[in-house]
């Protein structure tokens, strides 16, 4: 998550490097090889089942039977003609008699006729009947890629967003991945599928403090946190003191209570309390409690730092609820305030970054830097944002230009484990494998204790050679490393779909999500954990065997 400066890799940018843009697609990479080798029989018996009842059905020629189908195509015609001037109680009504009239030997045709039916119920918004027509369709036709699809858009309007998912996902299948309207549904019902599983997890699970390397992590973001800079007398022992000293020794867990006592005291730092406590609750994912004390700050007679500070965080928030309104508002609002704040810039290109607004990152980073040139963090993400901005508009020189500049970078924040990470990164997207593995192991130099790391080297493998075991181990160690490391399990995930062993993702991915910060994250995983179990249940109705043998 960008505003957290947790991990310099938005997490979409996972799939990116992996080569496929839609999480839908990730299966469907490998999926559509399996489907392209003439030697997986069963995934061509797939396709081969409807042809051949079809060319079953077109030999018969029994006489009686051969009128009785006429007349029932004779109804459908007609229900067409109807359909067609918009006179959908008049197609049904013909529908419904091609389908008494329609004999039992021609499922296929029974089918069509079931699907033109639900058609009608689809332009009356009738989406139950719909849904109801399209089983009909699909018991007689398993393999009805249209009667898919009009189930899916009936269940997504209804709300019933599995169904929806599974539906598509059977005609994304169907069609080989080869309809780009398809994928788009796909990934659109994803997406919505993805939140609503995250908020519903979200409302379920009890507040966890973050580790303590990732509390650093985030106050070091802000190069001019108002909290951090204050000074206060050993011998104080009010509220805010406390919360202080604890924040000082790493004692998280008694931060709130301290806070809230200088609050219910109307102490001398009663908003320094109130942005503290806020702090937290935002790490804690207590999203609403984190607003309302913010808003005192924001409101509140204190000075211009703190309610700057409030005012950035209030607007990361922002980007996380996906409010990108009220998140530049902010933005906009802290600027004014205080010019001259250089986290203010170096936020708010992070954000552009997410919302891959290049150019406005790009002069974002520029200004945070200029306002603050040693701030180490902001340094690098400008490298890395003109990086992307000149990858965009194929920009050779200014290319040229960021690898200079993070050679600069590396000199002058040597202990700065991200500058040898993004420059890395830079590298192996030039291909340059050799140099970005160097690179990872001169981080690992600095920042040995981080498990990330392992889990980057993997990706140089992967997409290096596409060396799927090696990656694996190099992964696996990050988890020996430290086992609550979400990328690492996300990653993985990522890996076995593309492999095939779907079973074995849904649990990695499940692992990540129980690990996942962000609602942002934690949609994103859900939207990966949702497309791989749709595949993995169409896959075993089919009897499809995607494993790697
Ligand atoms: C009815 O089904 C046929 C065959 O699939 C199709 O060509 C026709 O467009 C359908 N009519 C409607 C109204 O959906
Ligand atoms: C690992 O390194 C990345 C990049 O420097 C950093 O964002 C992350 O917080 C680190 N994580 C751990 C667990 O050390």
């Amino acid at each position: 998550m960008a505003s957290t400066g947790s991990s310099p890799f938005p997490k979409w940018q996972l799939a990116i490097l992996l080569g496929a843009p839609l999480a839908i697609g990730l299966g469907y990479l490998y999926l559509r090889n399996r489907l392209e080798d003439p030697d997986k029989k069963k995934l061509s018996e797939l396709t081969a089942k409807t042809t051949i009842s079809l060319d079953k059905e077109e030999g018969k020629d029994s006489k009686a039977t051969e009128s009785a189908i006429d007349r029932a195509m004779k109804l459908k015609g007609a229900g067409n003609r109807a359909f067609h001037a918009g006179e959908y109680d008049k197609a049904i009504a013909l529908y419904n008699q091609a389908i008494e009239t329609c004999p039992p030997d021609r499922p296929v045709d029974l089918a069509t006729f079931y699907q033109n039916r639900s058609a009608c119920y689809e332009k009356r918004e009738m989406w139950e009947q719909v849904k109801e027509d399209c089983t009909f369709a699909l018991k007689l036709n398993e393999k009805y890629v249209k009667a898919f699809l009009r189930r899916s858009r009936a269940a997504e309007k209804s709300g019933d967003l599995v169904l929806a998912l599974e539906d598509v996902t059977s005609a994304c299948i169907l069609e080989r991945f080869q309809v780009q309207s398809s994928l788009i549904n796909a990934d659109r019902i994803l997406k919505a599928l993805g939140r609503q599983h995250a908020r519903e997890a979200l409302a379920r699970r009890r507040p966890v403090m973050p580790s303590k390397h990732f509390i650093k992590t985030y106050f070091a973001a802000f190069s001019e946190d108002p909290i951090t800079k204050i000074s206060l007398d050993d011998n104080d022992i009010g509220g805010f003191a406390k919360a202080k000293r604890a924040l000082t020794s790493q004692e998280y867990d008694s931060i709130e209570d301290a806070c809230t006592q200088e609050i219910d005291d109307n102490g001398k730092y009663k908003f320094e309390a109130l942005l503290l406590r806020a702090t937290f609750y935002l790490l804690l994912g207590r999203h609403e409690d984190a607003q309302s004390d913010l808003a005192k700050v924001i409101e509140g007679e204190t000075s211009t730092k703190l309610k700057v500070n409030a005012l950035i965080k209030r607007a990361s928030l922002y980007v996380q609820l996906e409010n990108t309104e009220s998140c530049l508002e902010d933005f906009a609002h802290a600027a004014q305030l205080d010019p001259r704040n250089s986290d203010v810039y170096h936020h708010r290109g992070q954000v552009y970054l997410l919302l891959e607004r290049m150019d406005e990152a790009t002069s974002e980073f520029a200004k945070a830097v200029e306002l603050n040139p040693d701030f180490s963090i902001a340094y690098i993400q400008k490298c890395y944002a003109d990086y992307r901005h000149a990858q965009l508009n194929k920009n050779v020189g200014a290319l040229t230009q960021v690898r200079a500049d993070f050679e600069r970078a590396i000199e002058k924040f040597p202990k700065c484990a991200e500058a040898y990470i993004l420059y890395a990164q830079v590298l192996s997207d030039q291909q340059e494998w050799g140099r970005a593995e160097a690179l990872f192991d001169a981080a690992l130099a600095v920042d040995s204790n981080n498990a990330t790391l392992y889990v980057h080297k993997g990706l140089v493998q992967l997409q290096k050679n596409t060396d799927f075991d090696k990656a694996v181990k190099l992964i696996n160690k990050a988890i020996e490393m430290d086992d609550k490391c979400d990328f690492a399990y996300e990653t993985l995930g990522t890996i076995e779909v593309q492999r095939g062993n779907l079973k074995r993702s849904l649990e990695l991915f499940e692992r990540a999500i129980e690990l996942a910060k962000t609602e942002l994250e934690m949609t994103h995983l859900f939207s990966l954990k949702d497309a791989a179990a749709a595949q993995l249940k169409v896959s075993e109705r089919w009897g499809l065997d995607w494993t790697v043998s």
